[in-house]
Order: C-alpha cells, then structure tokens, then sequence
C-alpha cells in the first residue's frame, strides 16, 4: 500500500482554520489528524466536539480523532455523530479495551488504538486481530514540535513484524516529530500513514511540504 499523509491540525492558525482546512482539501493529504486533549490525560487541552462538529462540512478528507483524554469510552457516540472516520483511543485510557474497541466499531467508524512511547508493542497480542490500525506515539502526547523519539522506528519495526506473523491488515500510523528524514525511516521500518503537524503547518508553503512527505 502507498503511505498515507494525515496532517495534524494542532499546529495550525486557529484564527483562519477554514483556510487551514480549504488548504488540506486542496493538498494530496489522505486525512486530517484532530487531536482532542482533556488536561488530565496529558497535560494540555486543544479543542473538543464543537470544533469537530464545525469542521465537519467543511472537511472533504476523512476525520482521525486522536482522543487524549480518560475514559474515551463514553464519547463514542459524540465522535461518531461528528463525522469521525477513524476513532483512535489511547490503551493507556481504556480499561475495558476490547467493549471500547467493539462500540467504535458499532458506531460506524474505524477503530484505532494508540500507544504512548513507554507502551509495549507486545501488549496488543490479544487485541490487534480486532483493530483497523495502531497509532504509534513517537512523542509524548500533549504537544506539537517535540523531539522524535529514536525507540518508535524500532517499535514500528516490532508492530510491523507482529502484523505480519498473524496475517493482519492493520494499518501503523505514527504520530510525532515527523518530517521528511524521521519520516523516510519510519516508512522503512514499515509504517503506513505519518502524522505531521508542526512539520507541515509552520512551513512556508505547507501543500509543498504534504507533497514532499507524499512522495517519500
Ligand atoms: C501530540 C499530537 C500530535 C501533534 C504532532 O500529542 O498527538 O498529533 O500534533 O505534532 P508534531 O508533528 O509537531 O510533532
Ligand atoms: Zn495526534
């Protein structure tokens, strides 16, 4: 499969997030990255459901929710109903993973599992055959323009090779200091769709720079 791109729109200007959006849907991205923050998950807070549910008729790339809070469980309706495609959950928020991933599901959309950096990969041996992609933190979740952490190729590799072994069509996205060179690595080791927000949106010329990632 040819990677996918999905921008992240924290790093964009919230005072003219229509021309931000109007720019991805003219750019080659696959996706737009929403990253939803509770203060208590992480220590930060973005933006919640009424931005969703704003961007949601403006948006002509499929949505992928990030949800960085605890208990994203009881939300799964609110995300749906903002026109979510892909639901990522963090398995460190979820004690009930297995009911959370299956209520995604229910509710129409795709479901995601996240892993924070300290996360084994080999934690999701019982639970992989029931998602449709693992989101890889290759920083600590909170922020924007942060340090890649060198571990996540190694780890994309692992995640990559347990895939394989069990005959699997899950998808790896990787979400952090992403760029061109971090980025060209992570694909080799096997990484499907790259998350960039600060790489892309403080660019000059962001479409260029999706197009650069695009072609990697
Ligand atoms: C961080 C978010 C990321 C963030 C990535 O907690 O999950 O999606 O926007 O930002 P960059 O690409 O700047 O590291
Ligand atoms: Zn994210």
């Amino acid at each position: 499969m040819k990677h996918l791109i999905a921008p992240s729109l924290l790093s964009a200007d919230f005072m003219n997030l229509r021309q931000e959006v109007e720019m991805i849907n003219r750019s080659e991205a696959d996706w737009l990255h929403l990253d939803i923050m509770d203060g208590v998950f992480v220590p930060n807070i973005s933006f919640g459901f009424p931005v969703l549910e704003g961007l949601k008729p403006i948006c002509q790339k499929p949505m992928d929710v990030h949800l960085m809070i605890v208990e994203p469980g009881k939300f799964v309706r609110e995300v749906a109903q903002a026109g979510a495609y892909m639901m990522n959950v963090h398995y460190e928020a979820c004690t009930h993973l297995h009911r959370t991933v299956a209520a995604i599901k229910e509710a129409g959309m795709k479901a995601g599992v996240t892993l924070n950096p300290h996360t084994p990969v080999s934690l999701l041996e019982d639970i992989i055959q029931d998602v449709d992609m693992v989101l890889l933190m290759s920083v600590n979740p909170g922020y924007g323009g942060q340090k890649f952490i060198e571990h996540s190729v190694e780890k994309t590799r692992a995640l990559r090779d347990m895939i394989t072994r069990k005959g699997l069509d899950t998808l790896i996205e990787i979400d952090g200091g992403v760029n061109l060179e971090t980025g060209k690595r992570l694909l080799e080791a096997g990484a499907d769709i790259l998350v960039a927000g600060s790489f892309v949106f403080k660019a000059p010329n962001p479409e260029e720079v999706i197009h650069k990632l695009k072609t990697l």
